[in-house]
C-alpha cells in the first residue's frame, strides 16, 4: 500500500503511514492512503520516471563534452557537429521534463 504526506508529497510504502513524515515530519495523520487506480499508475510508471532522470542527468552531463569539442574547433565540420548536439541536447532535456511534469500532473509519479 502507498501513503502520501498530504504536507509534503512524499509517497511512503508499507502496511501503514508512518508516525512522522521521514521528509517533513507531519504525524501520521496527515498521511492519506492512495486508492488501488493511483497506486497501479505510481508503481507503473516508477521505472520510466527513473529513466527520465538518467536521461536528463546523462544530457547535463554531456553539455562539457560539447562546449570542448567548440572551443577546440578542429575544423568547421566538428565545431558545427559539437554546436548542434549542444542545442539538440538541451531541447532532448527539456522534452524530459516536461514528460515528467506531465507524469507528475496524471499522478504517474
Ligand atoms: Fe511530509
Amino acid at each position: 500500500m502507498l501513503f502520501k504526506c498530504s504536507v509534503c508529497n512524499y509517497t511512503h510504502e508499507g502496511d501503514s503511514a508512518p508516525d512522522f513524515c521521514p521528509k517533513c515530519g507531519a504525524p501520521k495523520e496527515k498521511f492519506n492512503q492512495l486508492d488501488e487506480a493511483t497506486t497501479k499508475k505510481v508503481y507503473a510508471s516508477d521505472e520510466t520516471n527513473d529513466l527520465l532522470m538518467k536521461f536528463i542527468a546523462t544530457c547535463h552531463d554531456l553539455f562539457p563534452l560539447c562546449e570542448r569539442g567548440i572551443e577546440i574547433n578542429l575544423d568547421p565540420a566538428c565545431r558545427s557537429f559539437f554546436t548542434k548536439a549542444k542545442d539538440a541536447l538541451w531541447t532532448l532535456k527539456q522534452n524530459a521534463k516536461a514528460e515528467i511534469e506531465n507524469h507528475i500532473g496524471k499522478n504517474k509519479w
